[in-house]
């Protein structure tokens, strides 16, 4: 199973496909090509009963810096017809375990696609942040309709309107992730968890994975529908072009003319 793409790698060692998203000299950031191959990646593993567990992490102690900022404001798509939605069905609908492996920062959908893996390991140096709102965009990937049910709605808020970074602890305290490990460990342990997994019963594994989605599945699709169709909108937004030239241009965003 080869990934097609440079910047993501892929191996299959032991009944377990690890995904390394590999753009160190932009933290990871997510293009479109990049998002298309884990999208293929994934969805040859549902079929290949060489996989039983996926391991997702990043390299060059970071997981991902989210979606490339310059790929969004060149206009690439985030509607249902683009790549990030297909890598967002993909790992969604993907019936096998997913152990997420995060050191550095897991920004944007680097923390939301966190609540669609079924165990994820953190680094004590990992730093969290859903800024949207910062970026003039809104929630995405189920997020305004999954952190109020993991975390209440008090802390949801606080995470998505202020859009703040936080730490690895914290991301546990609020059932973002499982573990906190020293720094240079979360891939060892998510191999050890990997293997362990891959060890069970996979008919067994995937049904209780089944059994623990399906109460929010629909539901859950459904907010990720509804948030794409208002994303792709901000991202034509001022408001966002604003926040993202800032960003580039390595200043803070002013958003004091709009209305
Ligand atoms: N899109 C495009 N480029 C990005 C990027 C992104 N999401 N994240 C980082 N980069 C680039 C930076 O512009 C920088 O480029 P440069 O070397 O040409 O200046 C390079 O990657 C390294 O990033 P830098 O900001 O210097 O690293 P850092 O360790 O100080 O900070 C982050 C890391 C992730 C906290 C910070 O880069 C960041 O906040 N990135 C934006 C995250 C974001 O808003 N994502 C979109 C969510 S929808």
């Amino acid at each position: 199973m080869q990934s097609q793409c440079a910047e993501i790698r892929s191996q299959v060692s032991g009944r377990v496909l690890e995904i390394t998203i590999n753009r160190p000299e932009r933290k990871n950031a997510l293009t479109m090509a990049m998002y298309s191959a884990m999208a293929d990646l994934l969805d040859a593993a549902v079929v290949d009963s060489e996989v039983r567990v996926v391991i997702l992490t990043g390299s060059g102690g970071a997981f991902t810096s989210g979606n490339d900022l310059t790929d969004f404001l060149g206009g690439s798509a985030s509607g249902e017809e683009s790549p990030v939605f297909r890598f967002m069905q993909a790992l969604y609908r993907f019936p096998k375990p997913v152990i997420a492996a995060v050191a550095g920062p897991a920004v944007g959908i680097g923390t939301t696609l966190l609540l669609h893996c079924d165990l994820s390991i953190a680094e004590d140096d990992a730093v969290f942040q859903m800024p949207f709102v910062n970026l003039g965009l809104c929630p995405e990937y189920g997020s305004s309709f999954l952190l109020p049910r993991i975390m209440g709605h008090t802390k949801a808020s606080e995470l998505l309107l202020l859009g703040k970074k936080f730490d690895a602890q914290t991301a546990a305290d609020v059932n973002i992730c499982n573990e906190v490990v020293y720094s240079g460990e979360a891939l060892d342990r998510a191999r050890v968890y990997a293997a362990e997994l891959a060890q069970k019963a996979p008919e067994a594994v995937r049904l209780t994975k089944k059994l623990l989605r399906q109460g929010t599945l629909e539901s859950g699709m459904a907010a990720i529908r509804e948030e794409a169709g208002h994303f792709k909108a901000r991202l034509q937004s001022d408001e966002f072009r604003e926040a993202a030239t800032a960003f580039m241009e390595k200043r803070p965003a002013d958003f004091s003319r709009f209305d």
